[in-house]
C-alpha cells in the first residue's frame, strides 16, 4: 500500500507544477461543465475520444465547425447619455445601462466616465444636539444660520436646509424622570444673568425639514431650546438614523447631495445602551416619526454603528460630524467617523463660530473625490480602476466640477449558480443616486443540452437506451454508467482494467484509490463526507490543497483537482491567504498612497522599500529618522507663538504661523496614542523645549507645547576646577586610609598568630630545643671500673 500512495503523491505533485487550465478542459464531461471552463471548447461530435479541448489545443481534424461549442461574451450598451450639469436633469455618470453576455472566468473591462456637475443640488440637515450644555453653540447657529445659507448658495444655487434637534430617550437612566425635572430638567443662567429656557426633554425632533426658506432656519435654531438630561453620552444615534430614513419627514431629494451635519460635544449612546431604561428590541432602521417627532424611543433601542453606516450608504448620505473641541470627545468621533464611510469630523471651536467653514471644508472634501462601489456579491468580481491623477482605492480626489474623469471596471464572473444566472449589478459613485446597471448575463450552459434541442436524445441506442444523449455525450439514467451507460450497478465487474489507468504501464488501477468496474473507476468514500475522491482515474481530490491554520484554502476558496485552490472574489495566493486588492495596504485616511508611497503591497503586508531614509510601520508611515524633519518644520511656529523667541518676530509669527495656533499646556502627557508625535527641541540658549503634533484630519494640526523652556545657565568653571582637584585629593586621602585600615588589620592577625603559637610552646621559656650539650658521655662494654 506504501508505494501505490507514495506513487499517488508524485502525481498529484507532477499535476500542481502543470497545474493550469489548459489541463482542465480534457478532464470536463460535460459540455457545460466544459463551458464554465474559460478557454474550453466542446465539440458534440469530435472525430478522436475527446470532447472538450483547451482552445489553443484545437486541432483541425478534431470537429466539425457546426458541432464546435463556444459561446462568446457580448456587450452591449442600452443607455448611454451623455454627462451632462443641466439643473434638474444632471447626468455625473455615462453609460448608464449595459447589458453583459460573459462566460465564467471571461473578463469584461467596463470603461466608464464621471463627472461632477455644476451646481448639483444640495441638501443639508442639521442636527443638534440640545442638551443645556449646548446653548451656546444654537445661538451661533442662530446667527449664522443665513451666512451659512449664503456661503452654500455660493456652491450650488439649489440647495435646501433643514434642522432637528435632540435629547435623549426619555427615561431614567438617560435622563431624571422626576415631574418636576421633567418640566424643568435645567437650571442654568446665562453668563449675563438671563435665565435659560429650558423645556422638557425629548428623543429626535425634526424642527424644519428641508427647504429653502433660509430665514426660517436661522428662525428655528433661535426658536428652538434646550434640555436637560442625567448621562454623559446622549442620544444622537436615535436622531441620526431617523432623520436618514424618514425621507418624506427630512424631505430629501433623490437627485441631490445629501448632507447630514451632527453637531454635538457629547459622547453617544449605542445598541445596547438601552437595555439600561429595559429597551431591549433592536433598533429596525425604520421611520417612525409622528408630527415631527420620533415616537418609539422606548421601544426600539439605539443604533449600533453598523446600522448607521449601512443606512447611510444605502440612502447616500455623507455625515459631518461637527464636534465641540473636547479632546475625548473629539477622539470618540474621530474612530467613529473611520467606521462610518462618508464622514468626517471637524472639531466645533468654542462658540461654534468656525461652523460655517466646517461645513464647506467637509462639503469640500466630499465632493472632490469619488468613491466607486458596486453591490456585485460573492460570484461576481468587480474591480475598480482610474486613470485620473489623484487616485485613491475604488476612486480619485482633487475632482473639479465639469473635470472628466476615466473609470474602468473589470468585471468578471467566478461561479455559475443553479438557479439563475441572470444578475444585476450597479457600479455608482457612493453617496450619488446615479449608477450604471448592468444586466449580466453568465453562460453556464450549452444550448444543445436543453430538452428541446436535436442533440438531447433520451433512451438513446447510443447510451445502450438506457441514457440520454446531451450534447454527444451519454447521461445515464440512475443504475447504469459507461461511456455509453453499458454498465449497470448490478453487473459483474470486467476483468479488463487498462482503461482504469492512466497507462498500460502502470501496476495500480485508479490510483489505488479505487476500484475498476465495468472498465471505469469507482473512486473509494472518505469517512469524512467534506472530502471526495474524483476524476477518470480517481486521481482528483478536494482535500489536497495547502491549508493555513488548519484551513483548506484558507476557507476561502474551493479545493480543484490537482491541489489548486480556486479562490473566492477578492483573495489569491496559492492557498487564498492573500487579499487581492491592494486596499488594505492604503492607510485609512492617509494619503491614499499604496504603502504610503514607500512600500510595496505584498499578500496584504507592505513590505518597505529599502530606500535612503526607511519607513517601517504597517502602512509603511513611520519613520523614526524622519520625524524630526516636521518637528523641525513645526518649530519656528511653535517658538514664535509660545515662547516668543526663535526666527519669526511677530509680525512674521502672524503672517506665516497660520495653520495652527499652538496650545499651551504646563506638563506634556506623554502616554499618548501613537498618533501623537512628540517633539524635544533644543535651541541656541540651550533650552530644552517639547511640544507635540498630531493630525485631526489630512490638513489640519493640532498642536500643544509646555509653557516653559527648560534651561540650564552657562557652566561656573572656577566650581569646575576646584569640584575636580577636590575629588582628586578626596579620592588620595581615602585610598590612604584604606591602606592604613589594611596593614594595620594585617600587624594584629600577625601578632595575635605569633602570642597564639607561644602560647601553645612544648617547652619552657629557658629551654632551648637546639641546645646540645658541648660534651657526651659513652659507656664502654669493655671497661670496667
Ligand atoms: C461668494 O463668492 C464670492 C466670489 O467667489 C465671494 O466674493 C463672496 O464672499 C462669497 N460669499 C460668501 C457668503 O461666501
Ligand atoms: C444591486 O442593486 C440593484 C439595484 O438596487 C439590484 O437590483 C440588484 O439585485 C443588486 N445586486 C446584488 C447582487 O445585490
Ligand atoms: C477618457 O476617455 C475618453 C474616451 O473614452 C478619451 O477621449 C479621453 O481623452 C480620456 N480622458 C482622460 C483624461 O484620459
Ligand atoms: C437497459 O436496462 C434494462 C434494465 O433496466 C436492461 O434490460 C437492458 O438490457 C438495458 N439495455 C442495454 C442495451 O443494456
Ligand atoms: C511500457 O513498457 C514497455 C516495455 O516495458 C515500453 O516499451 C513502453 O515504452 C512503456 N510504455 C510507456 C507508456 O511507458
Ligand atoms: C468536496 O466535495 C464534496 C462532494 O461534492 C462536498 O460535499 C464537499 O463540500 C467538498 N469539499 C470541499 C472542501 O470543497
Ligand atoms: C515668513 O514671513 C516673512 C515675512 O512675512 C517672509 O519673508 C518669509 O518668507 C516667510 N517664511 C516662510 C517660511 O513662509
Amino acid at each position: 500500500m506504501v508505494p501505490l500512495n507514495a506513487l499517488f503523491l508524485l502525481f498529484l505533485t507532477a499535476k500542481l507544477i502543470s497545474g493550469d487550465s489548459t489541463n482542465n478542459c480534457k478532464s470536463k464531461e460535460t459540455c457545460s461543465e466544459c463551458i464554465q471552463e474559460i478557454g474550453c471548447l466542446w465539440c458534440i461530435n469530435p472525430k478522436t475520444e475527446i470532447h472538450c479541448v483547451y482552445e489553443s489545443e484545437v486541432r483541425d481534424s478534431w470537429c466539425e465547425d457546426n458541432f464546435v461549442i463556444n459561446p462568446q461574451g457580448s456587450d452591449e450598451v442600452l443607455q448611454n447619455s451623455p454627462l451632462a450639469s443641466t439643473e434638474g436633469n444632471a447626468v455625473q455618470i455615462r453609460p448608464q445601462r449595459v447589458k453583459l453576455t460573459l462566460r465564467r472566468g471571461e473578463e469584461y473591462k467596463l470603461h466608464f466616465q464621471y463627472a461632477q456637475a455644476e451646481n448639483y443640488p444640495v441638501d443639508l440637515y442639521y442636527i443638534m444636539d440640545l442638551s443645556a450644555s449646548m446653548e451656546e453653540h444654537r445661538e451661533k447657529l442662530a446667527k449664522l444660520g443665513a451666512k451659512l445659507a449664503q456661503t452654500m448658495m455660493n456652491i450650488t444655487n439649489n440647495f435646501k436646509l433643514g434642522f432637528g434637534s435632540f435629547v435623549d430617550k426619555v427615561d431614567l437612566p438617560f435622563v431624571s424622570t422626576v415631574p418636576a425635572k421633567l418640566e424643568h430638567p435645567c437650571n442654568l443662567n446665562k453668563k449675563n444673568g438671563q435665565k435659560v429656557v429650558c423645556v422638557s426633554p425629548y428623543s429626535f425632533k425634526n424642527h424644519m425639514s428641508l427647504s429653502t426658506d433660509y430665514n426660517k432656519f436661522s428662525q428655528e435654531v433661535f426658536d428652538a431650546k434646550v434640555s436637560g438630561n442625567l448621562d454623559a453620552p446622549e442620544g444622537g444615534f436615535d436622531a441620526l438614523m431617523q432623520a436618514i430614513v424618514c425621507k418624506d419627514v427630512i424631505g430629501w431629494r433623490a437627485q441631490a447631495r445629501h448632507l447630514i451635519v451632527f453637531s454635538t460635544d457629547a459622547e453617544f449612546h449605542i445598541a445596547g445602551d438601552g437595555k439600561l431604561a429595559g429597551v431591549v428590541e433592536p433598533n429596525d432602521a425604520r421611520c417612525h416619526m409622528v408630527k415631527n417627532s420620533y415616537t418609539d424611543y422606548l421601544k426600539l433601542d439605539y443604533p449600533s454603528i453598523s446600522q448607521i453606516n449601512n443606512v447611510a450608504k444605502e440612502n447616500n448620505i455623507n455625515i459631518v460630524f461637527a464636534i465641540v473641541n473636547k479632546r475625548r470627545i473629539v477622539d470618540s468621533y474621530k474612530k467613529l467617523s473611520q467606521v462610518v464611510e462618508n464622514s468626517n469630523m471637524g472639531a466645533l471651536d468654542e462658540k461654534s463660530e468656525n461652523v460655517i467653514k466646517l461645513v464647506v471644508e467637509n462639503y469640500n472634501k466630499i465632493v472632490d473625490s469619488v468613491t466607486i462601489s458596486s453591490n456585485s456579491s460573492n460570484d461576481v468580481e468587480v474591480k475598480i480602476s482610474s486613470t485620473c491623477p489623484h487616485p485613491k482605492a475604488n476612486g480619485c480626489t482633487n475632482i473639479h466640477v465639469g473635470e472628466i474623469v476615466n473609470f474602468t471596471a473589470t468585471i468578471k464572473p467566478l461561479e455559475c449558480s443553479k438557479d439563475s444566472n441572470h444578475k444585476t449589478i450597479t457600479i455608482k459613485p457612493e453617496a450619488l443616486d446615479e449608477s450604471i446597471t448592468i444586466d449580466l448575463e453568465v453562460l453556464c450552459d450549452c444550448g444543445c443540452e436543453a430538452t428541446n434541442s436535436q442533440f438531447f436524445i433520451p433512451k438513446s441506442d447510443k447510451c445502450s437506451t438506457n441514457g440520454t444523449l446531451k450534447c454527444g455525450v451519454c447521461d445515464c439514467d440512475f443504475g447504469f454508467f459507461g461511456k455509453s451507460c453499458e454498465c449497470s450497478t448490478e453487473t459483474s465487474q470486467s476483468n479488463d482494467d487498462t482503461t482504469c489507468k492512466p497507462n498500460k504501464n502502470d501496476t495500480t488501477v485508479c490510483s489505488g484509490l479505487g476500484i475498476c468496474r465495468c472498465g471505469q473507476c469507482q473512486c473509494n468514500r472518505r469517512t469524512n463526507p467534506e472530502e471526495k475522491i474524483f476524476g477518470k482515474y480517481c486521481d482528483c481530490d478536494n482535500y489536497s490543497c495547502k491549508r493555513v491554520n488548519g484551513k483548506l484554502c484558507s476557507q476561502r476558496g474551493t479545493c480543484e483537482c490537482g491541489g489548486i485552490c480556486n479562490c473566492e472574489a477578492g483573495w489569491t495566493g496559492d492557498a487564498c491567504q492573500c487579499p487581492d486588492s491592494t486596499t488594505v495596504c492604503v492607510k485609512p485616511d492617509g494619503n491614499n498612497l499604496i504603502c504610503n508611497g514607500h512600500g510595496t503591497c505584498n499578500c496584504g503586508k507592505c513590505e518597505c522599500l529599502d530606500e535612503e531614509v526607511r519607513y517601517s510601520g504597517k502602512y509603511c508611515d513611520e519613520c523614526p529618522t524622519c520625524e524630526g524633519q516636521r518637528c523641525e518644520e513645526l518649530r519656528p511656529c511653535v517658538e514664535c507663538q509660545v515662547y516668543k523667541s526663535g526666527v519669526y518676530n511677530q509680525d512674521e509669527c502672524k503672517a506665516n504661523c497660520t495653520n495652527f495656533l499652538t496650545e499651551v499646556v504646563d506638563k506634556i502627557d506623554n502616554h499618548q496614542d501613537s498618533d501623537v508625535k512628540t517633539c524635544t527641541i533644543v535651541d541656541d540658549n540651550d533650552c530644552t523645549f517639547v511640544f507635540q503634533y498630531e493630525y485631526l484630519d489630512e490638513k489640519q494640526l493640532r498642536v500643544v507645547a509646555e509653557k516653559e523652556k527648560v534651561c540650564r545657565g552657562p557652566p561656573d568653571v572656577l566650581a569646575w576646577v576646584l569640584g575636580v582637584i577636590g575629588s582628586i585629593l578626596l579620592a588620595g586621602l581615602i585610598l590612604l586610609l584604606i591602606w592604613k585600615v589594611c596593614t594595620t588589620v594585617h600587624d594584629r592577625r600577625e601578632y595575635a598568630r605569633f602570642e597564639n603559637e607561644r602560647q601553645k610552646m612544648k617547652w619552657h621559656r629557658n629551654e632551648n630545643p637546639l641546645y646540645k650539650e658541648a660534651t657526651s658521655t659513652f659507656a664502654n662494654p669493655l671497661y670496667h671500673k
